[in-house]
């Protein structure tokens, strides 16, 4: 039987076989698209090439790439839904076409050489044309002389046969697609490729590309017609081993044995708790595979590592209802590490990171988790009590704002005892705090929390320390004036009557650095403005903040009244530099920084 590493194997094999450079597959977090947030398709680091740009390995290229895909997170838990997934591809910059892919795909697919798939299972589809693109009869003729009968050739719309652009903008075209009949019964009479039922399993996907999509929405031709054809190592296989499931491929074997072993049970796919095993399973090899690249993700409240802080975080839940009470997850990467060390050795270079980060985020969140549920309990007996079975989003944000207990748990929770959360009405308070919590600051902030990107966040911290180094080399009647921060300077007002001298600008370069150095923790703890004043956190008091703040603490360093957002721990923020120190208006100094 075919096992994942045999496959990735053969497949490259195969087309290097045919005159493909194999290429190494890239970091997960793509470095060409600001669209996405990570990797999606074992194209997408090729974007450039596809457009037009000459690589440097030649025109045809083949590869295995990680991928990671969000969109249908909230399925995973069934049989089928993965998160991370491995693609193998391989691609034609401007070289073949329609006739050499579609030939090669049937070859490896059917030859026994190769996956020896019986030909008499496999059925296709082709674009049925929309919007002034014409069918693809190109590829339904090729289709025919390899041997496929009309029959089994479906001309479908632009839904099932149209692929891309990766992000909201790029390469895209019309595609064949390639399905393994399972023998199951047909689920009706329009049953055909591309119906979910379980009949067809689809195996690989030739995209012609042909088009560049702009962010206007428009297409425009290709210089030169590529070729992009990507197939999921792990449903693959599944289907050449006969499994229902990818979750019963050895992908997961050994780490769902460990997660029986962290909570004392076995793995039944068909039981209640095949769910958190699965679930477990899969966001435990996502997060490794994120933690373990080198785009250095960590789990944080922005981008990218939000989604990791979100898998790391259910799969901690998931782990509470399968009765494991402490840390678990570094040991489920440990197997997953040793699952992949062969072809992703970065797993094993970072293993260290990835141990760390799980167990931190892990700890960090079985302490919001443990006060969050407790809350939920008490609230419970009342909220059963309403004949709709909604909870309030009010109640639900107040989970959010005072314990940091995620909406999406609440919304699980909620689900667990048969009601609904009034979403919209939770997103209508959660705007409205964000709003509230500006507004205080408005004079200080001016805008400066517009941008909740990784880098503005960073300015946010860095911009804390800044206030700090202030007041201890200044003296304390430096008080915020306004700030204002953007993706590559943070711009800082603050009341001081005299210009700085070098030596206090160096000096404040040292101390903002020297905490950089030190990498101490953020946290963030929500009181009422009285307790914020009580504890002498830096605020504009005599603002209208709402009735609770957000007191956000940098280690032992500095303790401020803010709406944030900010990084996890200040290691990452760089170098701070001083770039200018003017005066801004009668009594008050500004200070433009950067962090290189
Ligand atoms: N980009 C296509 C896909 O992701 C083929 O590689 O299916």
């Amino acid at each position: 039987m075919i096992t994942i590493h045999e496959l990735r194997g053969k497949y490259i094999e195969f087309f290097k076989s045919k005159g493909h450079a194999e290429i190494s597959g890239k970091s997960l977090i793509p470095d060409n698209d600001p669209t996405v947030l990570f990797t999606t398709a074992g194209m997408h680091p090729l974007v450039p090439y596809l457009l037009g740009e000459p690589h440097p390995a030649g025109k045809r290229l083949t590869d295995y790439q990680k991928c990671i895909r969000t969109g249908d997170i909230d399925a995973v838990g069934d049989p089928s839904h993965l998160t991370f997934f491995e693609m193998l591809g391989n691609w034609s910059l401007g070289d073949y076409f329609k006739e050499e892919a579609l030939a090669w795909s049937f070859e490896f697919l059917t030859d026994p050489k190769w996956l020896g798939i019986p030909k008499d299972k496999l059925s296709v589809t082709v674009f049925a044309g929309e919007e002034g693109i014409p069918r693809d009869d190109v590829s339904a003729e090729i289709w025919k002389k390899l041997g496929i009968p009309e029959e089994r050739i479906h001309y479908l719309p632009r839904q099932d046969n149209w692929w891309g652009p990766a992000g909201e903008t790029g390469p895209c075209g019309p595609d064949s697609e390639m399905f393994v009949d399972t023998g199951k019964a047909a689920c009706g009479p329009e049953c055909r490729p591309g119906c979910h039922c379980g009949k067809y399993f689809e195996v690989w996907n030739d995209v012609f590309m042909q088009y560049n999509k702009d962010s206007e929405g428009r297409y425009t031709p290709l210089k030169a017609p590529c070729v992009d054809t990507g197939m999921g190592i792990e449903r693959t296989v599944a289907m050449l081993q006969g499994k229902k499931s990818v979750y019963d491929t050895e992908a997961f074997t050994d780490v769902l044995a460990a997660i029986g072993r962290a909570c004392g049970g076995t793995y039944d796919a068909d039981a209640e708790s095949g769910k958190s095993f699965r679930i477990i399973a899969d966001h435990a090899r996502t997060s490794t595979f994120i933690l373990g690249d080198p785009g250095a993700v960590t789990p944080s409240n922005v981008g990218a590592g939000y989604v990791l802080r979100r898998i790391i975080r259910r799969a901690v839940r998931h782990g509470r209802k399968l009765g494991i009470e402490g840390s678990f997850l570094p040991g489920i990467a440990e197997v997953v590490i040793a699952t992949y060390a062969g072809p992703y050795p970065e797993l094993t270079e970072n293993r260290g990171r990835i141990l760390e980060e799980l167990a931190k985020e892990e700890a960090k969140f079985l302490e919001t988790l443990q006060k969050g549920e407790h809350e939920f309990e008490k609230m419970l007996p009342n909220l059963l009590k309403n004949p709709r079975k909604v909870m309030s989003g009010r109640l639900a944000f107040k989970l959010y704002d005072t314990y940091g207990f995620p909406i999406e748990l609440t919304e699980e929770l909620a689900a667990e005892s048969g009601m609904t959360v009034d979403r919209p009405e939770f997103d209508e308070a959660f705007k409205k705090h964000q709003e509230l919590s500006r507004a205080g600051s408005e004079q200080v902030f001016k805008g400066g929390l517009a941008d909740h990107g990784e880098a503005a966040v960073k300015y946010h911290t860095a911009t804390h320390l800044l206030h700090k180094a202030l007041r201890l080399v200044l003296g304390d009647h430096v008080a915020q004036r306004g700030s204002n921060i953007t993706a590559e300077r943070l711009r800082f007002d603050f009341s001081h009557p005299d210009p700085m001298t070098p030596e206090q600008i160096r000096k404040v370069e040292e101390i903002v650095n020297e905490q950089i150095r030190r990498d101490l923790p953020v946290s963030m703890k929500v009181v009422t403005l009285e307790e914020a004043k009580a504890e002498g956190a830096m605020a504009l008091f005599g603002e209208k903040y709402g009735e609770s703040v957000k007191v956000y603490s940098v280690g032992d360093f500095s303790k401020e009244v803010c709406g944030g957002p900010h990084v996890e721990h200040t290691g990452i923020l760089g170098k701070f530099v001083i770039q200018k120190e003017q005066s801004s208006s009668a009594g008050v100094r500004r200070i433009r920084a950067v962090l290189e």
